[in-house]
């Protein structure tokens, strides 16, 4: 078990490739920390750096209290699983999980112990006798898992584990790895750019962008209070809609448009922030209201979703899926006032 820290941590490959730029960052013992953005921004070359496999243009990482920067790979005692989990394919499942172990010299009643226990809590038990291409590529992507529980280490670091997997596959093994989070009490850094696996999996978040954290918080946190219109758009989805008014005072002005604001946010010109799931389903009188013009509707059984124009401005909408809507309807939708977001329009920061 083990904390992690990165201290003012940057890595440039080039004089003009940043990929992590003066990352601080605390991992806590035990914790399941998930690092999300989009490709490029940075996650797998953070990763990297605390695995060994990158080296550090500056700053420090530490593991517990002992910076790492220059300890060899194998002596940081993490265990790192990738995309790709490249099997032994001559070798048992039995023998490429116990690999590593054999190489490190530990005994046949070891290995027995620690492959069988990492096999029972991956549900492997029943194919340690097969090749790897007599398997899955859930199975495969358990028995990489495997591989990195048999040794046992202080943190796992996982870089989009689940990405090769089709969808079911991929959130039964999302849910197998919380289970296995609980069960081994290790801290876990896990990549993705995927929001859902971040917001389902993670006790905290790290969203990045270009290689700079951007917020660091609780999946419900990052949710309801988005530090900037990014974290606010790359958490949610659909995604949060961004309609440019002009302030005065209380009130928010734009084509089709007009609301009073909570509070006055100080700023001439904003952007509003309405995730698509926070209007609201009857329209009363004193209620905020936006007009939308539909121009289509997707029903999804549990949800609907209508895309339309507010003035000129895109904006989607999910209404209850018994509402009867047509295409070129304009439809009276209830802002909640409470879950109305305002970005400053020239610093993308949120006002409230
Ligand atoms: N070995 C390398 N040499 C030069 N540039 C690199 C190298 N590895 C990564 N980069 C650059 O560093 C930046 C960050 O890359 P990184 O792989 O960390 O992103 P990522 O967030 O993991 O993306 P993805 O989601 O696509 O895996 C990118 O601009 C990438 O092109
Ligand atoms: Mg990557």
């Amino acid at each position: 078990m083990a904390s992690v820290t990165y201290e003012h941590v940057t890595k440039k490959f080039s004089a003009d490739t940043t990929a992590v730029d003066d990352l601080s960052l605390s991992i806590k013992d035990t914790e399941f920390m998930v690092l999300v953005g989009p490709s490029g921004c940075g996650k797998s070359t953070a990763l990297r750096m605390l695995a060994g496999l990158e080296d550090i243009t500056a700053g420090q990482i530490k593991i517990d209290d002992q910076v790492v920067n220059e300890m060899p790979p194998r002596d940081r005692d993490v265990a790192m699983v990738f995309q790709s989990y490249a099997l032994y394919p001559h070798m048992s499942v039995f023998d490429n999980m116990a690999f590593g172990l054999k190489m490190r010299g530990s005994s046949r009643t070891e290995m027995d112990s620690r492959v069988k226990e990492a096999a029972r809590i991956l549900r492997l038990d029943q194919l340690l006798a097969r090749k790897p291409r007599q398997l899955s590529g859930g199975q495969r992507q358990r028995v990489a898992l495997g591989r990195a529980i048999v040794r046992q280490p202080r943190a796992f670091l996982l870089d989009e584990p689940l990405s090769n997997l089709d969808a079911m596959l991929r959130v039964q093994t999302r849910i197998e790895l919380q289970k296995m989070h609980q069960r081994l009490g290790t801290t876990f850094i896990y990549v993705t750019h995927d929001q859902v696996e971040a917001m389902t999996m993670g006790d905290r978040i790290a969203v990045m962008k270009d290689g700079v954290l951007q917020q660091v918080a609780p999946p419900r946190e990052i949710y309801d209070q988005p530090v900037n219109m990014y974290v606010a758009g790359f958490i949610g989805s659909p995604r949060m809609n961004f309609l440019p008014v002009t302030v005065s005072d209380h009130q928010a002005k734009a084509s089709g448009l007009e609301l009073n604001l909570p509070k006055a946010p100080g700023v001439a010109h904003g952007i509003l922030g309405i995730r698509p799931e926070h209007f609201l389903p009857n329209v009363s009188s004193d209620d905020a209201v936006i007009d939308l013009k539909v121009e289509v509707l997707e029903v999804l059984g549990a949800d609907q979703y209508l895309y339309g124009k507010v003035g000129s401005d895109d904006l989607i909408a999910r209404v209850d899926p018994q509402l009867k809507v047509s295409v070129d309807d304009r439809v009276r939708l209830g802002v909640n006032m409470r879950r109305l977001h305002l970005f400053d329009a020239e610093t993308e920061k949120a006002v409230f």
